[in-house]
């Protein structure tokens, strides 16, 4: 099980992720590339709670929505039938989905490229996704570069080094405060983190904890820039944010399908 398969996590995703980190010009940049390359249908993977999903539906394109968590399928369903929209999602892999059908557009945003903790699966997944992409077609996905500067913490951190990350108030109004403990392999790449969730009486006094796993692999960007072209991409652009900032250690890949 991983972070994103408990469903108080995903139940709570929408109420602490703003919380967590600026996310400012998030759906403006993806809208934007939707206008531009979304004529023929986007496919939205590792979609989580529909953060981006419901924007794009909502502006009349043609979405599918693919998460590998049920739990995080769940709350998206749930919101789309909320506001009456029509389900199209899919609890499936990013490695094996198949669809009979292909998009002129493929986002895996905020990060879902870097649950793929090995090359492998990493390069398997560029396939099955260009599979389902027309001539030409795009696909956008974010990465993490190791940065020493972090790493050196990371490798020394063991799974209680717990930081305070953030506070916010989840779905049933009570405080919660979020810690993570992160290490990091340089052999394999891999950051492991323990995430723990406090939750907190009116007093501010704990009254329940709970903690759960989280595997990212970070990649080099050489090391993309080579699996990228061996897997029949090219890059188009690359930013470090939602505001088109250059690149540097957060990259969002713009690449393009060549063959
Ligand atoms: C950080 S969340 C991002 C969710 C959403 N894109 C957003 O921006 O809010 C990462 C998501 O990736 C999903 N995920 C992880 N590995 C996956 C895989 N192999 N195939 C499909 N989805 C995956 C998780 O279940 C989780 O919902």
């Amino acid at each position: 099980m991983d972070l994103h398969d408990f469903s108080d996590i995903a139940e709570n995703y929408d109420y602490y992720l703003n919380s967590l980190g600026s996310y400012s010009g998030f759906e403006e940049f993806y809208l934007s590339l939707a206008q531009k390359y979304g004529e023929k249908g986007i496919i939205d993977i590792a979609c989580g709670t529909g953060a981006l999903t419901i924007p794009l539906i909502k502006q009349g394109f043609d979405v599918i929505a693919v998460d590998l968590s049920k739990a995080m399928i769940d709350v998206t369903n749930k919101k789309l039938l909320e506001q009456g929209l029509s389900i199209n999602t899919i609890t499936a892999n990013m490695t094996n989905f198949s669809l009979d059908r292909k998009f002129s557009l493929a986002i895996i945003a905020r990060g879902g490229f870097m649950h793929l903790t090995t090359p492998v699966e990493q390069r398997v997944a560029l396939l099955n996704i260009k599979s389902h992409l027309t001539d030409d077609g795009i696909l956008t996905l974010h990465t993490f570069e190791p940065l020493v500067e972090a790493q050196y913490d990371q490798i020394h951190t063991s799974e209680n080094d717990f930081s305070l990350r953030c506070e916010y108030t989840n779905k049933d109004g009570k405080q919660e405060r979020i810690y993570n403990a992160i290490h990091y392999e340089p052999k394999t790449q891999i950051m492991s983190g323990n995430w723990r969730f406090d939750t907190l009486d009116d007093d501010g006094n704990v009254v329940s904890s709970r903690i759960r796993p989280l595997k990212m692999r970070q990649t080099y960007k050489t090391e993309m820039e080579y699996l990228i072209e061996l897997c029949g991409f090219e890059v188009i652009d690359i930013f470090s944010g939602f505001n088109y900032q250059p690149a540097n250690g957060i990259l969002i890949w713009i690449l393009k399908k060549v063959k």
